[in-house]
């Protein structure tokens, strides 16, 4: 069916979808063990979308009324010219903010070049602040190398910068204090994740790992007073503020808290599946239109905008008892 391009997405339940959130890449230079498996294989380049694929679907989701594009991964600053797309999409009209979810490994080097690209925010993944657990929980990386990241983002203007910290039991749940800490002495904002079941990675039973976001807050509890804000960013977490501090704190609870009612976004993976929903295997073969129309910009729109019709009305993690989502996070880009 053809429809008319509109300028608003709208899906079947009457959220309205402004938020894209785009994976430039499945590649990653950490393995972290809740995201990849020690031998991920990843795709071959030409199943993955082109520079400048991305660029026109940018163009197409914002034509659409997407007002916030945020990069994600894998790594995405691991992809070759990257910079190239984040200036394309930074100089979008019409786009009020483009942010990258990053682990942070390369920021020490391109830190002041995403911010004269018009980046102002980043999210930056850290689980954990000692060396030798840091490199056993992403396998490959160097916390020295993404704690000078982040003083160098800091450094570069990029003003907000939020930590992301998956907590684990046995794992790393003895830093919820030490991160919140450390958060609070940089002035950056803090959100502690639920690991959600993505990606078949090793017979670990995930559910036992669970540390929900109500576990993490009584632990903070014990120390501060967390106040709850009213504020809500485009993402899924609740805040919390604490004293006069200008971090917000805040929970990302998949399992523990549906947030669906107020979806408001749409994901793209690095080889053009357009993704309505994180916990359903619904999607739309973006790179598909795009390759059978190059060029074509209602085509592509049109596409985008029959595609709301498939998004799902909430996220399932598990169905009889098992994980049914078999896609990786690093495919996904969180
Ligand atoms: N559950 C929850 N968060 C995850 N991430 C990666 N895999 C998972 C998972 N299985 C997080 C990363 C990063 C963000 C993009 O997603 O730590 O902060
Ligand atoms: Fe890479 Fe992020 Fe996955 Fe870790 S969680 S392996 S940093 S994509």
């Amino acid at each position: 069916m053809q429809s008319e391009p509109q300028t608003v997405l709208e899906d079947r339940f009457g959220r309205v979808v402004d938020y894209l959130r785009l994976s430039v890449t499945d590649r990653c230079d950490f393995r972290c063990v809740y995201c990849m498996a020690e031998d991920m294989r990843f795709l071959p380049r030409q199943q993955v979308l082109t520079l400048e694929e991305m660029a026109f679907l940018g163009r197409a989701f914002v034509s659409l009324g997407v007002r916030r594009i945020r990069l994600t991964g894998g790594e995405p600053l691991v992809r070759r010219d990257v910079l190239m797309l984040v200036r394309q999409l930074g100089a979008l009209d019409g786009l009020d903010e483009l942010t990258i979810t990053t682990n942070g490994s390369q920021l020490k080097t391109m830190a002041p070049a995403l911010a004269s690209a018009g980046v102002r925010r980043l999210n930056i993944s850290l689980d954990s602040l000692h060396p030798e657990r840091f490199s056993a929980i992403t396998r490959t990386g160097k916390l020295a190398q993404v704690l000078a990241g982040i003083d160098a983002a800091q450094k570069a203007g990029i003003s907000r910068i939020k930590l992301n910290s998956v907590i684990v039991r046995d794992l790393n749940d003895d830093e919820v204090l030490p991160l919140l800490d450390f958060a609070l002495e940089k002035g950056l904002d803090i959100s502690y994740i639920e690991e959600m079941p993505l990606g078949q990675i090793d017979c670990r039973d995930r559910r036992g790992g669970l540390v929900s976001s109500e576990e993490v807050r009584a632990l903070i509890g014990e120390r501060y007073q967390l106040l709850p804000s009213t504020e809500t960013s485009a993402g899924p977490s609740r805040y919390y503020r604490i004293g006069s501090s200008k971090s917000r704190i805040g929970f990302i609870s998949p399992h523990s808290h549906n947030f669906c009612d107020s979806c408001n976004r749409v994901r793209v993976t690095c080889e053009g599946r357009l993704l309505l929903c994180l916990g359903n295997e619904h999607s739309v073969d973006l790179r598909a239109v795009m390759r059978r129309y190059p060029q074509d910009m209602p085509a592509l729109q049109n596409a985008i905008v029959n595609a709301m019709a498939l998004k799902p009305e909430r996220h399932y993690f598990y169905h009889d008892d098992k994980p049914q989502v078999l896609r990786f996070m690093n495919a996904t880009g969180g």
